[in-house]
């Protein structure tokens, strides 16, 4: 089980361990984006359980690119304190601390949603606008804004939202993307706006830590991504600087997902072998088993666990109850009976 609890370093940025808690909304922020005392105690009893990388839920970079009315924003320099507070809490317990910045697209919560094309997201819903080229440069200067925030906040890890169904995999996607101009049609069209956000990020984002994005590898619908596309775009992406791909699938619309443990792994390790990036692997990893048979196998570089890490923040503690290495001092009487 060892290589799970061995640290792993990306760029300057050295994680104690593999295991990463993948970002996961809230809806606890206040209505104008701020951090609450639920958001210091959440994260910073995940740092406590001995997460490596904790990355912090879907920040909005724009108020109207919320999915909530109570998502976290990182949209104006008043979000920084709060967010460097969750940071400096964490990192005194030992966890590295990323961010997951993103834009909600057409699935947004408020009335004047945008997308590259005027489709909804599934038959009969809200019809979001069709961004112009001009708002799609603004849009591209939120992001980096945001970056800057993000570096000013003190976080080891920023981590772009590109996956379910959002506004940047709305661009990636041929299903919400019908656009006729240079962000529409060839792929390398439709990665245009990600890798345009990423060339801004990457100004802001310090060139020693990692920057990552988050993809949907596969779309699960017919005329949809699929997992060669990913590669290709992940390939592009390591061009322009980043460092790791956090894979995930599906939210483009309603489809059918096969699920089963660990179902998204092996995009993860499709990514990771043929374009050499390292990966993380999420979706339905619980057990320290599979955890540890993906990394040693090689198979992803980290391993994250959304809902297991809700039910027991503690997780890393048991699994690793042979190291006493973790184990935060106050609860050593604790750690064997
Ligand atoms: C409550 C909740 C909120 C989530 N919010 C986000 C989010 O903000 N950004 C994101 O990329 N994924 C989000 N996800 C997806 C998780 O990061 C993760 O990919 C998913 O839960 C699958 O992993 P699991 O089976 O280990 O839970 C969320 C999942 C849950 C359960």
């Amino acid at each position: 089980m060892r290589v799970l609890f061995k640290p792993y370093q990306i760029k300057d940025v050295v994680l104690p361990n593999r295991i990463v808690m993948p970002a996961m909304c809230q809806y606890s922020a206040t209505t104008n984006g701020f951090v609450q005392d639920w958001h210091i105690l959440h994260y910073g009893t995940r740092a406590v359980g001995g997460v490596g990388l904790i990355i912090l839920e879907a920040t909005a970079v724009e108020k109207g690119g919320r999915i909530s009315e109570h998502d976290l924003g990182i949209w104006d320099d008043g979000h920084i304190e709060g967010l460097r507070k969750i940071v400096q809490v964490c990192h005194t317990y030992g966890a590295k601390v990323g961010i997951q910045i993103g834009h909600a697209g057409r699935k947004g919560c408020g009335p004047e949603r945008v997308a590259p094309s005027a489709v909804p997201f599934s038959e009969g819903g809200p019809v979001p606008m069709e961004l112009t080229v001009q708002e799609i440069a603004e849009t591209v200067s939120l992001w980096k804004e945001a970056g800057r925030r993000a570096r000013e906040a003190q976080f080891d890890v920023l981590q772009i939202h590109g996956a379910h169904g959002y506004l940047i995999h709305e661009f990636l996607s041929p299903i919400s993307n019908h656009r006729t101009d240079s962000y529409g049609g060839s792929l390398e069209n439709r990665m245009r706006f990600l890798l345009e956000i990423v060339e801004a990020v990457r100004q802001e984002w310090p060139a020693n830590k990692p920057l990552s994005v988050r993809l949907s590898a596969v779309d699960y619908l017919p005329g949809g991504l699929t997992i060669e596309d990913t590669i290709l775009i992940a390939q592009a992406l390591k061009e322009k600087g980043v460092d790791l791909i956090d894979v995930s699938s599906g939210g483009i619309g309603p489809a059918s997902i096969p699920l089963a443990p660990g179902y998204q792994v092996k995009y993860a390790e499709a990514v990771k072998k043929q374009v050499q990036i390292s990966t993380i692997a999420v979706g339905l990893i619980t057990s320290r088993e599979l955890a540890q048979e993906i990394v040693f196998n090689e198979r992803a570089d980290l391993v994250a666990l959304g809902r297991e890490l809700l039910r027991n923040p503690y997780w890393v503690l048991h699994a690793s109850s042979h190291s006493d290495k973790l184990w935060p001092k106050q609860y050593e009487r604790a750690r064997t009976t």
